[in-house]
Formats: C-alpha cells, structure tokens, sequence
C-alpha cells in the first residue's frame, strides 16, 4: 500500500456548486489546485465563483488579505486536471452511469499513491468502483452545501476500499478546516442523509395530510429543533432532556416514538400534488426576492452561525 505522506496537490473534477465550493477550501488551504468539468461554461466562469465564494469569506474576516488563486488553474482536459495529483474530489452529476464513466477516466489517470473522494451524496462507492484498476483508493468523501461554510465531511469506504488510506482522508480533511466522521460500512444516503430523510419524509407525510404549512413546518425546525442542533446532536440533546439523562429520556418517552414509527410502517412517496403545493406556497413565502439574494442571506447567516460557534467545546 503507498500513499501520499502529505496532500498537497488536489485535482476537482465537476466544478458545479459543490465542485466550486471544495476548490474554495483547498485553495484556501494553500492546495495546488487543478479544476476540470465537462461543460465549457462551468470552466469558463470556475474561477469567478471562487473568487466570489473567497470575497464572502474575507468581507466576514474568515480569510487573510493575501489569499490569491494564483495555485488554482481550469484544466482543458480531466486527464489534466487528476495526472500527478495527491488527491482528487469528484463532484459530477448523481447518476451511477455519470459517476461510474468519470470514475473510469480518473482510474486510469491518476497515480499510483493518488486517493480519489467522491461528493456522492447517497450512492455508494461499491455503485461505481467495482470494476476500478485502483478500486481500494476510491472512497466517498461526502460534504453538505456549501462545504466551504459548512464543516462536517462523511468517508465511507467500498467494501474493497484499504482501510489504512482512512486516517490520511480524515487527517487531510482535518488539515483543511473540515469535520470529518467515519461511516464504518456502506449503506445508501450514508449517515447524514438518513437522518435527513427520516426528517424530510415525515415533513411531507405531514405537510400532504394536512397537519401544517409548509412554513409552519418549517418554523418548526428553523425556530425549534434546529437551534439545538445547531450545538448539538440527537443523542446529546436528549441527554439533556430528561433530569436523569438518555437513559431516563428512553424510559419516558421511547414508546410514544416506537408507535411514531409504528404507524410510518408504510411509507410513501412524496405526492406529486403536496410537492406542487409546497411549491406554490414557497413561491408565495419568497416572491420578489431572487434565488441568488437568498443564497447569499443564508451564506451569511451561516457565517454568523460559524462565528456565534467558534470556541464552542463539544466534549
Ligand atoms: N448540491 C448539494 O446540496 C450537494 C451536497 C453534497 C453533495 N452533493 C453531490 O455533489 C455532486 C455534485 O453536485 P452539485 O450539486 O455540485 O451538481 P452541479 O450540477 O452543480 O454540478 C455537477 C457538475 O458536474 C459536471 N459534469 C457532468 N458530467 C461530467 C463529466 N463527465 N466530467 C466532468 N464534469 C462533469 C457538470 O457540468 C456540472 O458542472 C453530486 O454527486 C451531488 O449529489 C451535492
């Protein structure tokens, strides 16, 4: 097994929104960086967007003056952009015909000590590794929108991914100012979209029967759940929700959220008319303000989030 004794250099295949935003990270991080996506326009404006990603974070005083793009380049070809580099970050299009193409083409490419991360954000490796020269060096290296702002990175391996490469991950995502955890097994959605989809389907489980607005539900987590989260995860926040700690929590409260679950035995798809009226009614929450305005706010926010949030001590 040989691998890279530092990642210093970092090829970016896929430079959509999250390719765009990893390249903002490595290059902040002093990363030699090279960027490739098939769409000419996405290479045209590359460097742009990350200009831009780099200008919010230095107007919120997150980054030094000095911070140049100068060790960042569009590359005209992938071969270009992932030939001779320490680690690539793949963020092409979630299909496992788009991930399995592009995998084949960085496989072929890369060298020999090269470990490859895939943004995938459910599809696990095993979908379009297996057939892979360099199979056990592919892991999925998956981030949440925007990474740049928001830390936390999962690395799941393949079940023929080496083991061993899984400190150097974690260690170079630590390096750069990300939170990495470990998905010790495959499994679809990973850890962190599970616990999203639990979340997202019961919203519209009850959203499509009539229970709330869209907003309210919405409310619900932006001016409840979610403030704790913020801070603190499930197991710890029931730790503190009963005076005798997870334990106790368990004993009050775990048969009311059994039946919960009882009675989601069945699940749904999200209905076609519920999706169009949640449509609707988000329309009408955000007219007259544009995609981009909102974008931008919750960038800001949370920027603040991550400032209010320095400091904090998790264990
Ligand atoms: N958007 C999110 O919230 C989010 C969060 C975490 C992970 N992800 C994952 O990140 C990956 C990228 O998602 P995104 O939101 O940046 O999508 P996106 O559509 O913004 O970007 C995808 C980019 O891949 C490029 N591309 C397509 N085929 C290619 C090829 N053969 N070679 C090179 N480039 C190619 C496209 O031109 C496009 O620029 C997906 O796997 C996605 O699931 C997305």
């Amino acid at each position: 097994m040989t691998q890279p004794a530092t990642i210093r250099s970092v090829g970016v295949v896929g430079a959509g929104l999250i390719g765009i935003s990893w390249a903002t990270i490595f290059v902040l991080s002093g990363r030699d960086v090279s960027i490739f996506d098939a769409n000419p326009d996405q290479r045209k404006t590359a460097l742009d967007r990350l200009q831009t990603n780099i200008a919010l974070l230095r107007e919120n005083g997150l980054v030094d003056e000095a911070i140049a793009l100068g060790n960042a380049h569009v590359c005209g070809s992938l071969e270009d952009a992932v030939t001779g580099v320490d680690y690539v970050q793949e963020s092409v299009l979630e299909t496992v015909e788009v991930k399995s193409a592009v995998s084949q083409e960085i496989d072929r490419a890369i060298a020999s000590e090269t470990l490859v991360g895939s943004s995938s954000s459910g599809i696990p490796a095993s979908a379009f590794t297996k057939d892979l020269v360099n199979r056990e060096r592919f892991f999925i290296v998956h981030p949440v929108n925007p990474p740049h702002l928001i830390p936390v990175v999962e690395i799941v391996p393949a079940p023929w991914s080496e083991g061993d490469h899984i400190p150097t991950i974690r260690k170079f995502m630590s390096d750069i100012g990300q939170e990495p955890m470990v998905v010790e097994k495959e499994i679809e959605g990973f850890v962190l979209n599970r616990l999203q989809g639990a979340l997202l389907n019961e919203a519209w489980a009850l959203y499509s029967e009539g229970y709330a607005s869209a907003d309210d539900i919405d409310r619900t987590v932006r001016a409840g759940l979610g403030l704790r989260w913020s801070l603190m995860g499930p197991f710890e926040t029931i730790d503190l929700n009963a005076p005798g700690g997870i334990a106790d929590y368990a004993e009050r409260l775990e048969p009311m959220y059994h039946s919960v679950a009882v009675s989601r035995r069945n699940p749904q798809h999200w209905p076609g008319s519920a999706i169009l009226k949640a449509k609707t009614e988000l329309e009408e929450r955000f007219s007259g303000q544009l995609r981009t305005e909102r974008e931008t706010r919750r960038d800001e926010w949370l920027l603040s989030l991550k400032r209010a949030k320095q400091g904090q001590k998790t264990g």
